[in-house]
């Protein structure tokens, strides 16, 4: 798939959840991503960690590729990692179509985004909660979405921080309709309105949708309620 026709496919269906599969039950990886596709997925959030950038460890390269062959749903992954650029073309070959590295990994994010937009993927810039927008100001033009971390990454399961609404409506101030937004971090149930309204075009949702006995059940659920609340 194209990274425009990920981004179109993607637009299209905004709001949507797209589930972290970081808490999934790695005992049973195929049923898991065949449970999402079936609940209605329309694209994975891959949390990869490098126990540096963030304090913690999870997967990187081995398991994105066993993903893209495991599923032909589309694969956004989150690069929370020190010098992503070095990085960003084994990521594409591994089968990412999106990728999101964060502002504070680097010291200019422009080249990196570049990079990935010339391999062919979307190219994503996540910024933590103490990170404000003024930072991203002048790489604007070269995202094709910004992650807005509601939570200090590393860990799923976190408590909502309310900054990044603010942010949020900041940034569809700023960039009007050309770049997608994303949330991440603690968007479950209660949180969801609030993100919707305040713009957030992709709802990143881990513990949310994992801790719920009937994936497809709480997809829908979380979707409807973004949709009914979709502001910005
Ligand atoms: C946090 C990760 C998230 C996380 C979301 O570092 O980037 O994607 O797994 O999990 P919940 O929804 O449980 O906060
Ligand atoms: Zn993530």
């Amino acid at each position: 798939m194209s990274r425009r026709n990920y981004l179109s496919a993607l637009r299209a269906v905004a709001p949507a959840v797209l589930p972290s599969i970081l808490m999934c039950d790695w005992g049973h990886l195929q049923e898991e991503v065949d449970r999402l596709r079936d609940a209605g997925a329309h694209a994975l959030h891959l949390d990869v960690m490098d126990g540096h950038f963030v304090p913690n460890l999870s997967y990187g390269l081995t398991l994105v590729e066993a993903f893209s062959k495991m599923t032909t749903l589309p694969l956004e992954v989150h690069l929370m990692i020190s010098n992503p650029g070095d990085y960003v073309e084994r990521y594409f070959e591994a089968g990412a179509h999106g990728m999101t590295i964060h502002a504070e990994a680097v010291e200019n994010p422009r080249p990196v985004l570049e990079k990935i937009r010339s391999l062919g993927a979307a190219a994503g810039l996540a910024i933590n909660p103490p990170t404000p927008v003024e930072k991203i100001r002048h790489c604007l033009d070269v995202c094709d979405l910004v992650l807005v971390m509601s939570v200090m990454p590393g860990f799923g399961g976190q408590e909502f921080e309310p900054v990044a609404l603010d942010k949020l409506r900041e940034l569809r101030t700023r960039v009007g309709d050309d770049v997608l937004l994303e949330i991440d971090g603690g968007v479950n149930q209660q949180t969801v309105p609030q993100c919707a309204a305040a713009g957030a075009q992709l709802l990143v949702i881990g513990s949310g949708i994992f801790k719920h006995p009937d994936y497809q059940a709480a997809l829908a659920d979380l979707t409807s309620l973004a949709h009914s609340h979709r502001g910005g």
